[in-house]
């Protein structure tokens, strides 16, 4: 089975707006069905989980039956933190399905409403070939370190750094395991799921990720989003990279 984690939990501090960037709508369409919309019609995945935000169950209910995807999505309420988001999806997998050493987890952002088919595809087989997967570009701007934020301390070899995106993609079993081998400090310290991996001292491959596939963050992103939409860039199946 392919499960897909849509993580929805998030208040999005950093966008300017008054309410969930992931309720932004484009269109008179909210991004987070833009993204629902997206992974539903891949047809890649057999479940689908999105979690939100508490006060917003209810209006996502309502958006779900509007949109005519209450049938293909198991809907719940996010976490604290999004490793908790995570944390709470996987519960309910788990309680919902007998899980096999086959079974695979897809990760992704509600606020990545570009993701492709082939991101997906990519990291679907991958994850089934190496276990962890993350969609990753190579950086364009060059990187500077800096400790005290002030003063370049190094400048890295632009060469080997990338830009982690979602999704995350995992062996499900796997990732249930190494998440019960953590330590409680460790489970402090872990903000993400490529911690969740490390701690374990479990490699992460990396497939190839798309600059499409950007994460709404601040009020440019929304900007961005809404020409990409309003120039009529975004189609349910489009691939983006041969396509612009
Ligand atoms: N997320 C989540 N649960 C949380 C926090 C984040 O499911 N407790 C989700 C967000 O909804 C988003 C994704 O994780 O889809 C990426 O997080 P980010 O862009 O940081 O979203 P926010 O936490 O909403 O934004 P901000 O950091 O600006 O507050």
């Amino acid at each position: 089975m392919n499960y897909a984690a849509i993580l929805a939990g998030g208040v999005g501090s950093r966008s300017g707006l008054d309410y969930p960037k992931q309720f932004y709508k484009i269109e008179g369409k909210p991004i987070i069905i833009y993204t629902i919309e997206k992974i539903v019609s891949s047809n890649l995945m057999d479940q689908v989980y999105v979690a939100v935000v508490a006060d917003y169950f209810d209006y996502t209910k309502q958006l779900l039956e509007e949109y005519q995807l209450q049938d293909q999505v198991v809907l719940l309420t996010g976490g604290n933190t999004r490793m908790e988001t995570i944390d709470r999806v996987i519960e309910a997998i788990t309680n919902n399905n007998e899980i096999t050493d086959h079974d695979i987890i897809l990760i992704h952002d509600a606020v990545r409403p570009f993701i492709t088919n082939q991101i997906m595809k990519d990291s679907i087989e991958g994850a089934m070939k190496y276990g962890a997967t993350v969609a990753t570009i190579p950086v364009v701007d060059t990187i500077v370190a800096s400790n005290n934020q002030e003063k370049v301390d190094s400048i890295p070899n632009r060469n080997e750094l990338f830009s982690g995106q979602a999704p995350d993609t995992f062996r499900l079993k796997e990732f249930i395991q190494m998440e019960q081998n953590l330590t409680p400090e460790q489970k402090l310290l872990a903000t993400g799921t490529s911690q969740v991996c490390t701690f374990n001292h479990k490699d992460i491959y990396m497939v190839k990720g798309d600059p499409i596939n950007f994460k709404i963050t601040t009020a440019t992103d929304l900007l961005l989003a809404e020409k990409i939409i309003e120039g009529g860039f975004y189609e349910k199946n489009r691939n983006y990279t041969k396509s612009i």
